[in-house]
């Protein structure tokens, strides 16, 4: 696992930025796993930025967003999918059928999640999955307590990261209280993983991450089992890991 430690928010945003540009550049239909949250939008904005100063394409590029709140239509201000689209999507030359959203509304979420492994089959796999982590450890949504094994998973939010999210929200109870994930398993499949964390609140988290053994109470713990892992955090966010 590889951690760099940056100054600040800015600086891991841009040293994100330049590796999945590079990576762009050298395979222009990469295939993206995007996450949504506060840590990657710095990200966003640069590659928005990178993309307006003709460094980046993205018309060959797919993408597969991680996770969404169970009954959040895509129309809702805190559904993921409004999130990507007005972070992200509605900024760079993507096209719309190249974009991977789960509908957390969907009639039949079986479906929906099952559909969505079998695209991500289609399409060879994700090649570079980006990550935000919860202050608890998750990735994705997939909380302490996951089964490694899940390709997808619809989950029961804990607590904590109720509490955690519902400052995006109007009130708490206007939380969704479950998620549909990627799981682990989907998250580990992928080619390359970049984690981006900021803040002192996210400080424990990575902690863990890096120095406990892999347990799936820590679920970002799992990381040090694969081979191609880039840990981007802001000094923060690093204050309790040892050089
Ligand atoms: C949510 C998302 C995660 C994200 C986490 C951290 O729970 N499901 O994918 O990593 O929030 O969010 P933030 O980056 O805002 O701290």
């Amino acid at each position: 696992m590889k951690v760099i430690v940056a100054d600040d928010y800015q600086e891991m945003s841009k040293i994100a930025s330049e590796i999945i540009t590079e990576e762009i550049i050298k395979k222009p239909n990469i295939v993206l796993g995007l996450a949504t949250g506060t840590s990657p939008i710095g990200l966003y904005d640069n590659l928005i930025e990178n993309y307006n100063n003709e460094i980046v394409d993205f018309s060959s590029v797919s993408t597969f967003n991680l996770d969404e709140y169970l009954g959040l239509n895509p129309e809702n201000e805190n559904s993921y999918s409004y999130f990507m689209w007005d972070k992200l999507f509605s900024h760079i030359n993507v096209k719309k059928e190249n974009v991977h959203l789960l509908k957390g509304d969907a009639s039949d979420i079986q479906k929906e999640m099952n559909d969505y492994v079998k695209a991500i089959k289609e399409c060879h796999g994700i090649d570079v999955q980006v990550l935000g982590i919860g202050s608890n450890g998750h990735i994705g949504f997939n909380e302490p307590g996951t089964d490694f094994e899940k390709l997808i998973d619809l989950v029961d939010l804990k607590e904590s990261t109720i509490n955690d999210n519902s400052r995006l929200f109007d009130n708490i109870e206007d939380v969704p209280k479950k998620a549909v994930s990627l799981g682990i398993k989907s998250i580990m499949n992928a080619k390359k993983i970049i984690l981006l964390a900021s803040g002192e609140k996210k400080q424990d988290a990575i902690y863990k991450t890096i120095h406990s053994e892999v347990t799936n109470e820590v679920p970002s713990t799992i990381l040090n089992l694969h081979h191609d892992v880039t840990i981007i955090v802001d000094k923060k966010a690093a204050g309790k890991i040892k050089c």
